[in-house]
């Protein structure tokens, strides 16, 4: 999901051919909109809100051609509920090295196809196989952290969640291929190099894993995709399961990591909120708590700000006409912030999901329609046993009073600080 303005820069799709009007939005040049929004994602988006209302064409996403954002629940849903509506061609370009056959570039029946494959692998009984993977790796990190000395969090997040993620989904425990998998990401290599590195281990790894006799138990994703069927009893071909656990890996550990910073920020400045959670950790009876804490860190630092459709067919809802090729994006930031849906919309108080669980469009930190996040459960059980694991272990106080300002890095949502902390043994 990760991606770089530049990788957007590359894609030169134009929307000349557009004749309705669009919505009226800001006239500053796309240079000075994005800064704006880089600088203060909420800040830009809600000023836009306010001058024009749920719906505003802007150009601060590249490439910097007009694009509608929404942030109605009922224009939402009109969009995203619409699977014939393809995600944007610049959202495509921008994870094009994902590979061909990776779900997130794939459309209509073979999207389906693939996500009914997939899905299994991150619901159901599956998920308490991880839980265990994820406790002990989550219990291994915090244990290493330093003591009485300020560190940054989302740097150790990261690691746990790729580790999660190498273990769960890749399956891989031997160490020598751990780190031949992490050196690359850890020194950033790119996306071309990581991809040969991940395909030379794996092309001799699926036939081993073949003929395992064992491979029904491993529980794995990689071992389930190998074992998976399509309707007409074909297997998934080697190059497609490569395309998918690439998505998987790109997808899943720095959202899931930047999450847990964030919800650890929101926590260490919210006493009460902390308080209640850590009494419901040591009472050890329920994760009622813990769950809200989560959904309502992903309300107020959805990690992505943004996603896509465009618009396969005219659109007419009561307060919207677009013309069909129009790229619409959700501003999630505006919607899981909107004060009809949310009294003190930005208050940290997770108690409010306790007795009203958030709505299927007017909470979208992970997407919606049949694009919806694959891996949301997965991120949420990752999320809570993580956090169950820190604040059993550690107590934590934050360096800093205030609270990290969101910046935009790239289309994450990201603590400029990386979240400082100081540990101390519980
Ligand atoms: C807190 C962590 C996460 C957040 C906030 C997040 C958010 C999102 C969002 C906003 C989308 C786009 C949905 C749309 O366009 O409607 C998405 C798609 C996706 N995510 Fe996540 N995600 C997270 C974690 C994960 C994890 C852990 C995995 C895998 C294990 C994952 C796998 C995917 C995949 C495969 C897609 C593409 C789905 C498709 O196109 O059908 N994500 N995610």
């Amino acid at each position: 999901m990760v991606s770089t303005f530049a990788e957007y820069g590359k894609v030169s799709k134009q929307y000349s051919s557009l004749t309705l009007p669009l919505p009226p939005g800001p006239s500053e040049s796309p240079a000075e909109q994005q800064e704006q929004y880089q600088s203060d994602p909420f800040g830009y988006l809600g000023i836009c809100r306010e001058r024009f209302g749920d719906a505003f064409t802007a150009r601060h996403v590249q490439p910097t051609a007009p694009r509608v954002f929404i942030s109605d629940p009922a224009d939402v849903q009109a969009v995203f509920g619409e699977p014939a509506n393809p995600m944007a061609a610049s959202a495509k370009a921008a994870v094009g090295a994902y590979g061909e056959r990776s779900v997130i570039l794939l459309e209509g029946e073979e999207h389906i196809e693939r996500r009914r494959l997939m899905l299994p692998a991150f619901h159901g009984e599956k998920l308490t196989f991880h839980e265990l993977t994820i406790a002990e790796i989550a219990n291994a990190e915090v244990e290493s952290w330093p003591l009485e000395q300020p560190f940054a969090l989302l740097p150790r997040m990261r690691a746990l969640t790729l580790q999660v993620i190498l273990r769960s989904i890749f399956g891989v425990s031997d160490p020598d291929v751990l780190s031949l998998i992490v050196e690359p990401i850890g020194r950033g290599a790119g996306l071309t190099e990581l991809r040969e590195v991940i395909d030379s281990w794996m092309l001799g790894e699926i036939d081993a894993r073949r003929s395992d006799p064992q491979l029904a138990e491993r529980g794995d994703v990689l071992s389930m995709l190998i074992l998976a069927r399509f309707d007409d009893g074909s297997e998934i071909d080697d190059a497609e399961i490569g395309d998918q656990l690439f998505t998987l890996l790109n997808a899943s550990y720095e959202t899931t990591a930047t999450a847990l910073a964030w919800t650890i920020d929101l926590l260490l400045h919210h006493g009460p909120a902390l308080e209640r959670l850590l009494a419901e950790i040591d009472e050890g009876e329920s994760d009622d708590y813990l769950r809200c804490v989560v959904k309502e860190s992903l309300r107020l630092r959805p990690v992505l700000m943004l996603t896509g459709r465009e618009l396969a067919a005219d659109l007419e809802t009561e307060t919207l006409s677009l013309p069909a090729g129009t790229i619409v994006s959700a501003a999630i930031g505006l919607i899981n912030t909107r004060p009809d849906l949310y009294p003190e919309p930005f208050a940290f108080k997770p108690e409010r999901f306790l007795e009203n669980p958030p709505t299927t469009y007017g909470w979208l930190p992970y997407g919606g329609g049949t694009r919806r996040c694959l891996g949301a459960a997965f991120a949420e059980l990752q999320m809570r046993v993580v956090l169950r694991t820190i604040f059993s272990l550690r107590t934590l106080v934050a360096e800093s009073d205030e609270m990290e300002a969101p910046r935009m890095r790239g289309i994450t949502l990201t603590p400029p600080n990386g979240v400082r902390v100081i540990a101390t043994p519980r």
